[in-house]
């Protein structure tokens, strides 16, 4: 059945990309990640689409970076990161397989709007975040995700799970443990008010 819905998403790819380069072959091959987002694209490549219980919208990937969509894939195929459905998904991954996937969800380089800090006047726990998620720094490790235009829903509910203790990471736990309820709001309001990730759609 998956073979069957990756050999259609190959032929509907194929159609979309013309002839394949061969300079993509090899390395990280994002159009191979396209074939294998088929499935994936079902929940984050419709708009607004949303985890049930509790009720958040599924993350944007198009325009996340390369370096956390593995970190993130990864941890939910080790158990690490705890989340039924995407444990499933992630569980038959190969490295090869994120490394394509990550290639294809990153895409083309996304005009991205950062928070900078003349915006988070009225909202100082906000000041901690820029080092990181504010998009000047690269190159750290582990690589902190953009959020800039990331679903509002989905940052609060990371930002409530690190507090909580139920999504653990050494550095988000005791920034997330300083934010009040209001901080979490603000500031997730804010950073989804940005230009960013988007929502892949879903090829015809
Ligand atoms: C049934 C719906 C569904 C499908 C299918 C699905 N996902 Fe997800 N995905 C989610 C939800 C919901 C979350 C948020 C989980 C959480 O809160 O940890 C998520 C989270 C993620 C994240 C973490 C994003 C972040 O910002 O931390 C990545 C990466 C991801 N999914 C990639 C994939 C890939 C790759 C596939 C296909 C192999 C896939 N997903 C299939 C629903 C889905
Ligand atoms: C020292 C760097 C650093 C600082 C400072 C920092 N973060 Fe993070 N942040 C990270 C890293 C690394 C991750 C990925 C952790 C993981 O894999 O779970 C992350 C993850 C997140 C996520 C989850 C995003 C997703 O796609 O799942 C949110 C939301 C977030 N940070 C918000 C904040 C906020 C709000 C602040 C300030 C209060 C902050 N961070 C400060 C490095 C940082």
């Amino acid at each position: 059945m998956i073979i069957a819905k990756r050999i259609v998403a190959f032929v509907v790819a194929g159609f979309a990309l013309g002839t394949l380069s061969p300079l993509t072959a090899l390395a990280d091959d994002a159009e191979n990640g396209e074939i294998l987002a088929y499935t994936c694209l079902g929940c984050h490549g419709i708009d607004g689409y949303r985890n049930a219980y509790p009720s958040y919208r599924v993350p944007k990937l198009g325009g996340q970076k390369t370096g956390y969509l593995e970190i993130a894939l990864k941890a939910y195929r080790s158990g690490d990161r705890d989340h039924p459905t995407m444990q499933a998904q992630g569980g038959s991954l190969t490295d090869q397989d994120i490394a394509d996937l990550a290639a294809y969800f990153q895409g083309e380089e996304a005009a991205l709007d950062y928070v900078t800090n003349d915006m988070i006047a009225g909202i100082d726990a906000a000041r901690a975040c820029l080092a990181c998620h504010g998009g000047g720094v690269t190159g750290l490790s582990p690589t902190p995700p953009t959020l800039s235009g990331q679903e509002e829903s989905y940052i609060q509910q990371a930002l409530n799970q690190y507090k909580s203790g139920q999504r653990k990471n050494n550095i988000m736990t005791a920034f997330a443990a300083a934010l009040t309820e209001a901080d979490i709001a603000a500031i997730a309001k804010l950073w989804s008010e940005q230009d960013g990730l988007y929502t892949p759609q879903e090829p015809d």
